[in-house]
């Protein structure tokens, strides 16, 4: 029995072709390369209608550097406790406070009326993340953000090619940072980005470029320059030659995975599910089940590979706190995420559905 993966990168002979270019060329990092690196981020602000895009090596790096260009330091940062955990280690890693609020339990995404309860004076920034690819509530979010004279950064890992009122996700908030890890819609072997969109924005893209690369700055020749920290956070050539191919197919296999979470969300008859918008890019789909374990077993017995996104932040060691975000629990406990790659076939499409109102 073949097994259905949960995740597949979607490849074909031009990221084949872009390797062996990049191999070819002996220039595999950035700077001294072939400047697929510059190319891919002018492509993907083009794409994105951002006003600069600075690529990285992860999704991680770019929250990390996106909130080392605030200065948060004892201020908190609003964010979901559903999350990838960089989510909140970034915040921690520029020595802010991670404020933990509940999610909306129909989107997942942190919810705008309980973000208003608990922004103060002590907050920085509201960082809301892109759950599963369906947009958070970005009207609500961005008034209050203006009203309280604080920072819009956005967790759009999952939302490369996902549009919020017809703008692509990366046209928004002032820094959004997106995730090119190879399980991503824009797979990548490693790599992430920050969409700038503030009037500065070339001034902040020279600094994050700088960041990126250990603080190097004013390079003239063998001569140059350190004016702020930095990290070796640069994005690698090779991931930027198979993001450019992967960019011009994105569209594309975007609407095969709307296409795949359309009959999930007419056929899986389970109340409890994502809901159906054509704006959200789907990286994966997700539906509640009350005895997950018991469900995700019998799933894989017939070779169909589930997934538990996520276990809240709060409740690990490093973050346990007293908080309490009963929502969050609650679908930490029943969250099952399916997989809607284009690579899925129809006819395993159709046992997946089959076997969800089967098990569940
Ligand atoms: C919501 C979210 N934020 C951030 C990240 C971090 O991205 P990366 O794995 O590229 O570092 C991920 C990756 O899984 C994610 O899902």
């Amino acid at each position: 029995m073949e097994k259905i993966k949960l995740f597949d990168p979607v490849t074909d002979k031009s990221e084949k072709n872009a390797i062996k270019r990049i191999l070819d060329s002996h220039f595999w990092a950035s700077g001294a390369g072939g400047g697929d690196v510059q190319k891919f981020e002018e492509k993907f602000g083009k794409y994105t209608n951002s006003k600069s895009c600075v690529a990285v090596n992860s999704g991680t790096a770019a929250l990390n550097l996106a909130l080392s260009m605030y200065d948060i330091k004892n201020r908190e940062v609003i964010i979901p406790s559903l999350s990838f955990v960089s989510t909140a280690n970034a915040v921690i890693e520029n020595g802010g406070i991670p404020k933990f609020v509940d999610i909306d339990e129909n989107t997942l995404c942190i919810d705008p009326e309980k973000i208003a309860k608990v922004v103060s004076k002590k907050t920085k920034i509201i960082l809301p993340v892109h759950f599963g690819g369906l947009t958070s509530n970005l009207e609500s979010i961005s008034k209050i953000c203006k009203e309280n004279k604080i920072s819009l950064v956005e967790d759009a890992a999952h939302a490369a090619g996902a549009s919020h009122q017809n703008k692509k996700i990366g046209s928004h908030g002032e820094l959004v940072c997106f995730s090119f890890h190879p399980v991503k819609n824009l797979a990548m072997p490693t790599g992430g980005l920050i969409a700038i969109n503030t009037n500065d924005h070339k001034k902040i893209a020279k600094i994050l470029k700088e960041k990126r690369w250990c603080g190097i700055s004013n390079r003239k020749g063998d001569d140059y320059d350190v004016k702020n920290i930095g990290w070796n956070y640069y994005m690698n050539e090779f991931s930027a030659a198979i993001g450019i191919e992967q960019l011009k197919k994105l569209d594309k296999r975007n609407l095969k995975r709307k296409e795949n979470a359309k009959k999930y969300f007419e056929q899986i008859s389970l109340e409890e599910k994502m809901p159906f918008d054509k704006e959200c890019s789907y990286h994966f789909y997700w539906i509640r089940v009350k005895d997950r374990e018991k469900f995700r077993e019998k799933l894989l017995k017939k070779g169909i590979q589930t997934g538990i996104h996520y276990k809240p932040i709060h409740q690990f060691s490093f973050y346990k706190s007293k908080i309490k975000l009963p929502i969050t629990e609650k679908i930490g406990r029943e969250i099952v995420t399916l997989p809607t790659h284009p690579n899925i076939q129809k006819k395993d499409l159709e046992k997946i559905i089959k076997m969800v109102n089967k098990f569940s």
